[in-house]
């Protein structure tokens, strides 16, 4: 099944915005902040249903969220009318705006048939000189590999092979957290 039809059919079984993981990001994204300039410019890669590029405008960012599932847009264009929200394939976006930074939670794990180099490649065509870039992964045994959670096929990595993916492609790490489960983690990098 594609990515779309899953993610399609994930948010239909949600009719609920509070179980879309509303305020789950939020130590994340005031840690992010103070990495940022005043007023950023910020992508939200895979934004679902916009809880956090809501959270974002609210705290003085431009924010466009952008994800490949119309059903998910749909809702975040209601959840949140005060913020941009644009139907885009991350990979498929153009590069006529840089951004300061990217936050891209709980996206990248799904990401399978996407190669790092590209990834990583397409996020530095995205973001300003320096700009900071926010990822999360499922953490599991797998060095670099796809591994199979809640019947679904994502990107297995470990904590070292999640950093050194990232500093291989060109950023390097400010922060790095296990979430208190330790089964996922997250990173804030910044273009070298
Ligand atoms: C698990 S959801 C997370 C949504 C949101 N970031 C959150 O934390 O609530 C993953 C989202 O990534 C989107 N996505 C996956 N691949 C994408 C791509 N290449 N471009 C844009 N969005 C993508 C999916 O449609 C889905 O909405």
């Amino acid at each position: 099944m594609s990515i779309i039809n899953i993610f399609k059919k994930i948010i239909q079984k949600r009719p609920n915005e509070n179980d879309y993981g509303i305020n789950l990001s939020i130590p994340s994204l005031k840690k992010f902040l103070t990495y940022l300039p005043p007023n950023p410019m910020i992508l939200n890669v895979g934004c679902g249903i916009g809880q956090d590029s809501k959270f974002l405008k609210e705290n003085g960012c431009y924010v466009l969220g952008v994800d490949s599932s119309k059903e998910m847009i749909n809702r975040a264009k209601v959840y949140a009318p005060e913020v941009k929200f644009e139907l885009q394939d991350f990979m498929k976006l153009e590069p006529s705006v840089k951004y300061d930074a990217i936050w891209c939670s709980r996206v990248f794990h799904h990401m399978v048939n996407i190669g790092p180099e590209k990834f990583f490649g397409q996020a530095k065509n995205l973001l300003k000189e320096k700009g900071v870039l926010y990822l999360t992964s499922v953490a599991s045994d797998t060095e670099r590999g796809e591994i199979i959670k809640n019947n679904l096929v994502i990107r297995g990595l470990t904590e070292n092979s999640f950093k050194s993916m990232v500093m291989e492609n060109g950023f390097e790490i400010l922060d790095f957290n296990y979430w208190d489960d330790r089964k996922g983690m997250e990173i804030f990098a910044r273009v070298k």
